[in-house]
């Protein structure tokens, strides 16, 4: 199964609107065979956004707490709460989050370390802001992976799903867009760095996914050429029309 999540972030503005394009895409969602869709709505939408194909069509959350043992920490939300809406999987160390809310490899470490033991998918994100001819960008992926999955127990990384998302890639057209070919080679850069932490057997089951600024007109090339495992997609998703066609795109690749 190929994942394709949908990054909604502070979006939509009313519940009215995030129920239309729920519905809008679990209509195509339900029918596809070989993804699995992941919404990823904000908070307080999780609630009303239930879905009737369980195995096609999944909630996520964008963001967890680290802890739930004390439980005095305003405005955060935990594991269990999630869970109880029906979030399966959870977006840790988006970019935006690092840039804008002081999101450090520290915080992201305990959140991924969090989410996995209490039995979550985390959809951990990496992604260099430049792309320097030195070739540091690579040491930058590798110290990110690094440090996001220190002292993580290896098994639980069979939850766990890696979304390479160069920071420059992001919220731009299919132009601005990293192609497959890069992407090919991330993936086999990432997936050296995950043998070198779980060995072989583990690392090949950990699926790695690519996300900046997919549309309708790059999708294929990276799930053929770029032979990522899905992709995690933006303002795009939250199009109905766009991202109905990716999904069925995806169905076929
Ligand atoms: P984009 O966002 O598809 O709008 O580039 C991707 C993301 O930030 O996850």
């Amino acid at each position: 199964m190929k994942l394709i999540i949908a990054n909604w972030k502070m979006n939509p503005q009313t519940m009215r609107a995030a129920t239309r394009i729920f519905k809008s895409t679990e209509a195509v969602a339900s029918k596809l065979k070989k993804i699995k869709t992941i919404i990823c709505p904000p908070f307080v939408y999780l609630s009303n956004l239930q879905s009737s194909s369980q195995n096609k069509l999944v909630l996520g959350a964008q963001d967890i707490f680290w802890t739930d043992k004390k439980t005095s920490y305003t405005g955060e939300i935990s594991a269990p709460m999630l869970k109880e809406l029906g979030a399966k999987y959870v977006i840790i160390g988006h970019s935006e989050r690092r840039t804008h809310l002081g999101e450090t490899d520290e915080i992201i470490n305990k959140k991924i370390k969090y989410a996995l033991a209490s039995g979550m998918k985390a959809i951990f994100c990496i992604g260099e802001r430049e792309r320097d001819k030195e070739g540091d960008y690579l040491n930058f992926i590798k110290k990110e992976i690094l440090h996001g999955l220190s002292g993580v127990p290896k098994k639980l990384f069979k939850n766990l799903i890696i979304a390479y998302e160069p920071i420059w890639a992001i919220g731009k057209s299919s132009k601005n867009a990293d192609t497959p070919e890069n992407v090919f080679t991330m993936v086999i850069y990432i997936k050296r760095i995950l043998v070198s932490i779980a060995g072989r057997d583990i690392a090949d089951n950990i699926p790695i996914l690519y996300g900046g600024s997919v549309d309708t007109k790059n999708t294929a090339g990276y799930l053929e050429k770029g032979k990522v495992d899905g992709l995690l997609i933006g303002h795009k998703s939250l199009i109905p029309k766009e991202f109905n066609e990716i999904l069925k795109i995806a169905d076929k690749c």
